[in-house]
């Protein structure tokens, strides 16, 4: 009888110990899954908890948990373009040609897709499928939309830090934009290591639009000043260095939206006390006609169509050495010397 219950005693500690180990292992594969929801908070806790004015709730629905491994540490560049869910021919196209990771031989790029959500379920499926077969589409749980793109903005600082703080820089461009990849790594390789760095086109002392039927008004309400802080052009994109990120992620908790992504980025750098630097081989704010000698010396290009990407991409390879003395020497000579 005493046996049997010693024996009873045993069987339940040795029980109660599988569990233990067993909620210890489960505890732990959870934390790992939700590491991006996690750094969220983990950066709330850093001082700025109670003056969040604009918080950013949103939770990864389609998440790249596995975009990078060792948190991106081996990782130079992560380009973040911003797509919308019905633009599976641009994506394609870019994919297939300036965002393809292996174009550079030895420099680990990733280049990622934002989406927020659509009510249209058949897009979504579509979304999801290509997802499975490319594994680059990041989704957030807002409402995708033009006047939600600053959200997008949020979110892709966020998909930085949840997935891949260890890259060198975060790079976020749009879908109709073509990056000549060569010449912005070359760029970006004297840079490295310089901190609160933001580069791209720069707009300085511009003016908000008060006409309502401008795609880029601002009401008096949202943005009482009269000049805009300085910013970089949002469209043909801009580079952040990795240690700013966060900054930026826990200011824009501390700064209310309003509707234009790039100058909402202006705005978090002007209370960081930033100034972005400026680098005109982003091209900005008009459609540069193609021309192999001129794109030759950009970093990007802004407004192009997909049968453009591909164009731009095959000029891009074919080696061009009759682009003249300007094109071929005096242009890349400017650049070099002002840029490098
Ligand atoms: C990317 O480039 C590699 C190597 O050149 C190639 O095998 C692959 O098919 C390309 N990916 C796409 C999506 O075109
Ligand atoms: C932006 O997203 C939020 C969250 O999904 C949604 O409530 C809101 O209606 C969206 N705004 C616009 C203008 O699409």
């Amino acid at each position: 009888m005493v046996l049997m219950g010693r024996q009873l005693m045993v069987m339940m500690l040795m029980v109660l110990m599988l569990m233990v180990t067993l909620s210890a292992v489960w505890w732990d594969f959870g934390s790992e899954k939700t590491a991006g929801e996690f750094r969220q908070t983990q950066l709330l806790t850093t001082g700025v908890k109670t003056d969040v004015i604009n918080p950013h709730p949103y939770r990864f629905t389609t998440a790249g948990q596995d975009v990078c491994e060792h948190a991106g540490s081996d990782v130079f560049l992560v380009i973040i373009v911003h797509t919308a869910h019905a633009h599976v021919t641009h994506r394609q196209a870019i994919r297939a040609t300036w965002g393809n990771d292996s174009n550079i031989p030895g420099l680990k790029i990733k280049t990622l897709f934002a989406l927020g959500t659509t009510d249209d379920k058949t897009l979504q499926h579509a979304v999801e499928r290509e997802n499975t077969k490319h594994g680059d589409i990041i989704q957030e749980n807002f409402h995708d939309s033009y006047k939600n793109l600053t959200l997008k903005t949020v979110m892709t600082l966020k998909s930085f830090l949840s997935f891949c703080p260890k890259a060198a820089f975060l790079m976020k461009t749009d879908d109709d934009t073509y990056v000549n990849v060569r010449n912005l790594v070359k760029t970006l390789r004297k840079l490295e290591g310089k901190p609160r760095l933001v580069t791209g086109f720069v707009i300085k002392g511009a003016e908000p639009r008060r006409d309502v039927n401008s795609k880029w008004y601002l009401s008096p309400r949202t943005y009482p000043k009269h000049t805009l802080p300085w910013y970089v052009a949002g469209g043909t994109g801009y580079v952040i260095s990795s240690d700013l990120v966060p900054r930026l992620y826990e200011t824009s908790l501390r700064t209310a939206a309003v509707p234009l992504e790039d100058v909402y980025i202006g705005m978090c750098l002007e209370k960081l006390g930033i100034t972005p630097v400026q680098n005109k081989q982003f091209h900005c704010c008009d459609k540069l006609t193609y021309d192999p000698c001129v794109y030759k010396n950009l970093m990007t290009s802004h407004g192009i169509t997909v049968d453009e990407m591909y164009t731009i991409w095959e000029g891009e390879q074919a080696v061009i050495n009759n682009c003249g003395i300007y094109h071929g020497w005096i242009v890349p000579a400017i650049n070099y010397l002002l840029y490098t």
